[in-house]
């Protein structure tokens, strides 16, 4: 079977979350299954610095709108991760400081900028080889469902091309203004609330959820969540209404790139049955983040994490003056909303003996964080699946996290001699920090403390069974396809 990704981002080239990570890793796993992908993702500028003068596999795709014609040119970058990996070349949209903007809000074009990528994986797909079925993920790629249903829809070649769409992330869906739609040539009958309006907007996600074949999550908890006012983000319905093609897919992870025994970033390597090397790796990120007074017997909690109000930061700023007089240290590795950019700054001024903050993206230390801690923070207000904390229970650090999405799905809570880390479920600042105290004071027991970790890094969540499940559903809308 021949899959074509497309998606806005990709480890190591274009990443600001676990939307990267998935789409880098899910490749290998499919073609060790003996299927073929082909992955398209825009050229931003900090793709071509890494990757600079890549061949130009063709050198002109027109993309048409409204007002005028756009020409992108796609570059090959060869097979990367178990991937054929093309990039879409469109300096005009692409060679800009961000992936989707600056800090004082999204790119006014962003519509332009990725129904204009959406089409060029079309008709790319067309010249370098029409797939058996078309993978798509977030709303940045969403609208390649919906030309498949409407602008390509009497296209003899591609008219039984089905589409999956995964949704990472519900709370972001591409709103745009009305006049989206005939700036993209689309008629204006599709401007309907069945369709791609919303509250009198565009919107991409939506969009592709009517069209796509089947939808996907990356946990089984947030596909029940997201039918829900709560967690649907206005898109509730729309998802009930496609429950019998909504799947939840648990996101694996790439243990090739996230394992102590192995990972280069780190000081010292280390394994379930022998832990020495984390002592060095927790001295390592202590001296990285200046805590070099901290005792062996105070717990080290980490955070590695978007700066966004999904990640439930805001919790974590009401209990900190209570966290702050305990035995512990905490260490924050963030980049994002510039609210919470300064809320961490002011806290590290706050409490520089117990609170140290690295604002930025930066990948060795969020391996180093991920090592050297012992604990990890995800007290998510919503979480579709989250690869920190299966990250973090490979290296041995006791997630505490809240009980939702995929956070729900993979950490169990511990009790009599059972389970991996601390969870809570309301959303509430009082129930995180109970989870906190609990840990810490498990902490102080040495043997039940090693055998939760031992326990969380025996855990396996590589993407065997998660990419036969996706086998299975593009099998599933191809037959489909075929007979409709
Ligand atoms: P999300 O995709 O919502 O951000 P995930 O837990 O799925 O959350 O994935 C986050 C990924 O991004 C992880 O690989 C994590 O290490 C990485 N990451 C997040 N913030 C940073 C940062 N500031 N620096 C380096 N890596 C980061
Ligand atoms: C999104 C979600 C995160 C998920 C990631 C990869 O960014 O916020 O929970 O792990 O996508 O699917």
């Amino acid at each position: 079977m021949h899959i074509v990704f497309a998606a806005s981002e990709c480890t190591p080239w274009a990443k600001t979350g676990g939307l990267a990570d998935v789409v880098g890793a899910l490749p290998a796993e499919l073609k060790k299954l003996g299927h073929r992908v082909t992955t398209l993702v825009p050229y931003y500028r900090q793709v071509a610095q890494q990757m600079p003068n890549l061949p130009v596999k063709l050198a002109s795709v027109t993309i048409p709108f409204r007002d005028y014609n756009r020409f992108v040119r796609i570059l090959d970058a060869g097979e990367q991760h178990g991937a054929q990996m093309y990039f879409v070349d469109c300096p005009e949209l692409f060679d800009r400081e961000s992936f989707y903007a600056t800090p004082s809000g999204d790119y006014p074009d962003n519509a332009e900028r990725f129904g204009l990528f959406s089409r060029a994986v079309i008709e790319a797909s067309k010249v370098l080889g029409v797939p058996d079925v078309f993978h798509v993920h977030d709303w940045q790629a969403a609208m390649v469902s919906v030309y498949m249903r409407s602008t390509y829809y009497f296209d003899p070649v591609l008219r039984k091309v089905p589409s999956v769409l995964t949704i990472h992330n519900a709370g972001y869906q591409g709103w745009f203004p009305p006049k989206t739609t005939e700036e993209l040539l689309l008629p204006w009958d599709m401007f309907r609330f069945d369709k791609l309006e919303q509250n009198d907007t565009f919107n991409f996600l939506k969009g592709g959820c009517v069209y796509a074949d089947a939808l996907t999550t990356v946990s089984p908890t947030y596909a029940e969540e997201i039918k829900t006012p709560e967690f649907g983000s206005g898109l509730e319905n729309v998802f009930a209404q496609r429950a019998d093609d909504l799947l939840g897919i648990l996101n694996g992870v790439d243990y090739t790139e996230w394992n102590p025994e192995t990972d280069a970033n780190i000081a010292a390597h280390y394994t379930p049955k022998d832990l020495k090397g984390k002592k060095e790796c927790r001295r390592d990120v202590l001296h990285a983040f200046g805590f070099d007074h901290v005792s062996d017997e105070t717990p080290v909690i980490g955070m590695v994490t978007r700066l966004a109000t999904q990640k439930g930061l805001d919790l974590l700023a009401q209990i900190i003056d209570e966290l702050v007089k305990q035995d512990m240290v905490l260490m924050v590795l963030g980049s994002g909303e510039e609210y919470y950019e300064r809320l961490f700054t002011e806290l590290s001024e706050k409490y520089p003996d117990k609170v140290r903050v690295q604002i930025g993206y930066d990948n060795v230390m969020a391996h180093k964080i991920e090592a050297g801690a012992d604990m990890f923070l995800m007290p998510s207000r919503y979480e579709p699946c989250g690869l920190n904390q299966i990250y973090s229970l490979k290296y041995g650090t006791v997630p505490i996290v809240r009980a939702t999405g995929g956070l729900e799905d993979t950490v169990d809570e511990q009790a009599g001699g059972k389970g991996t880390g601390f969870k809570f479920s309301g959303y509430s600042p009082w129930a995180f920090y109970d989870a906190i105290l609990r840990a810490l004071r498990v902490f102080q027991n040495k043997e039940e403390w090693t055998e939760i970790m031992q326990r969380g890094m025996m855990q396996d969540y590589g993407w065997h069974t998660s990419a036969k499940q996706y086998v299975q559903l593009y099998e599933r809308v191809i037959t489909q396809r075929a007979w409709s």
